[in-house]
């Protein structure tokens, strides 16, 4: 359309009220809860922009898609329509449904990871990086250079280092390294993109070395769209077609389908290889379910089909990053320190130079994530010491995380324009109070991803 506005490209159909709590209520809360978010009721939370993951709106084809799920335990029709669609966006040979990224990862690893590998990427997400460890491997965040820089406005900043790349691959621990890893987007990394030039030469190293090439693709269209808009080759060119063709550079993926899947639940993992798809099926039996539908209802199956049809719309998609882009305009306007470029997904709020004179192991972070709850019952997470650090021993600090960020990230079709005002007020707020704010302390933690059931208190 030929107007500034860019408006939501839907109209609601069903709707849920939003609570709407006062600030006393809202202490009481996170005092019950010993200021942890996690803890917090979904109806004591006003906009929750904890995750995008499970978390976004079903269009009326998926709501309708559901009525015809076919709950045939073998062979069902959704899980056809489901393969069909996956294999005209991917080309992959073997396509195996999973309940979430996560069991994907947990397969792979099973059947391609060995004590001692190494497996490089862009950067690897908490649970993929978990789950490589657990199968006793290393992984190695990659990442490039302007990547690593917060402030740095560059439109790639999810490429991996490449020279450091081909360094690992020809160097005698190149024999260690089973698969090189592309996440797109890169969360981790602030939901920055990776251009398909980066893909390409990832690609041509994979083949130069002999090694398997595979993507983690959550998302993969906001990844696409941001080719579309930035990477001179692709401008204006079709994102599904983009997306298509980074799928074609690889031989395999993970994906959540909680992401760009539009679905509540779900994933997958495709692969070229015969023989690792068989293990895969093999052991996709063992703890998901039969191959035809790994974990998931035949309804699930078949609003993922309509899901991954809907989400490389052009217009959805423009809606969903400007909305990103403008509350990190907002942001900037007010001087709130963020990740730049903001992300595809969400916007990163950088802890450490907002806060310069709350240290690490007083966890800046969630003194914002408290603040945004407490000022307008938002919903974050914090990405640094509390949720990244390793906790000291006898009274010792912890070791800081690289960075101290907050992620703003947003469900996908949930939220509109005035939402979008409305949070842009509360950070307009955060930077007025921000003298006022006090760092954190851990009364209570656990010795595993301490963030999601610490106990914490303010300091004086
Ligand atoms: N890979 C990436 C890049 C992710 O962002 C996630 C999940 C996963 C894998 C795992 O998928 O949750 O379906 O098991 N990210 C969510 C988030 C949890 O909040 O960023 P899952």
């Amino acid at each position: 359309m030929d107007f500034e506005t860019i408006i939501e490209p839907f109209k609601i159909k069903s709707v849920e009220s939003l609570p709407i709590t006062t600030p006393e209520q809202r202490k009481d809360y996170l005092v019950r809860e010993h200021s942890n978010v996690f803890g917090l009721k979904s109806q004591e939370v006003t906009i929750d922009l904890l995750t995008d993951s499970g978390t976004g709106s079903m269009s009326s084809e998926q709501w309708a898609s559901l009525m015809r799920g076919d709950e045939s335990y073998a062979g069902s029709k959704s899980w056809q329509r489901f393969e069909e669609v996956v294999r005209e966006l991917t080309g992959y040979k073997h396509i195996i449904p999973t309940h979430q990224g996560r069991a994907s990862e947990r397969i792979l690893a099973s059947i391609c990871v060995k004590s001692g590998d190494i497996i490089p990427s862009n950067s690897h997400f908490d649970t993929t990086r978990a789950n490589f460890e657990f199968a006793e491997s290393t992984p190695v965040d990659l990442l490039c250079k302007e990547g690593l820089s917060l402030l740095d406005p560059s439109d790639f900043k999810g490429n991996v280092d490449l020279e450091k790349l081909e360094e690992l691959l020809k160097s005698e621990d190149g024999s260690k390294v089973p698969f090189v890893l592309m996440t797109i987007t890169n969360n981790t990394g602030g939901g920055q993109p990776v251009s398909m030039e980066n893909l390409k030469l990832v690609k041509a190293l994979c083949e130069k070395y002999k090694k398997m090439f595979l993507l983690d693709a959550c998302r993969f269209a906001e990844n696409a769209w941001f080719v579309s808009q930035r990477e001179d080759k692709y401008k204006g060119k079709n994102v599904r077609d983009i997306a298509k063709e980074a799928f074609r550079l690889a031989d395999g993926c993970s994906i959540s389908l909680k992401k760009d899947g539009f679905g509540n639940i779900g994933g997958l993992l495709a692969l070229n290889d015969d023989q690792l798809a068989e293990d895969a099926k093999n052991l996709l039996i063992l703890t998901e379910g039969f191959p035809t539908y790994g974990g998931l209802a035949g309804r699930d199956l078949d609003a993922l089909a309509q899901g991954l049809i809907e989400i490389t719309d052009e217009n959805y998609l423009q809606y969903r990053t400007r909305s990103i882009a403008y509350l990190g305009e907002k942001a900037i306007s007010y001087g709130l320190p963020i990740v730049q470029p903001a992300g595809g997904h969400a916007l990163y709020i950088d802890a450490k130079t907002f806060l310069p004179d709350i240290p690490p192991h007083q966890y800046p972070g969630q003194a914002i994530v408290c603040e945004l709850y407490l000022l307008g019952g938002i919903r974050t997470a914090e990405l640094g010491t509390f949720a990244f650090g390793v906790a000291g021993e006898n009274g010792e600090n912890d070791t800081p995380a690289t960075h101290e960020l907050v992620r703003l990230a947003a469900p996908r079709r949930t939220y509109t324009q005035s939402h979008f005002d409305y949070v842009a007020e509360v950070l307009e707020k955060l930077v007025e109070n921000k003298d006022k704010l006090k760092g954190y302390e851990i009364t209570e933690q656990s010795k595993f991803l301490r963030h999601f059931t610490a106990k914490l208190k303010p300091l004086a």
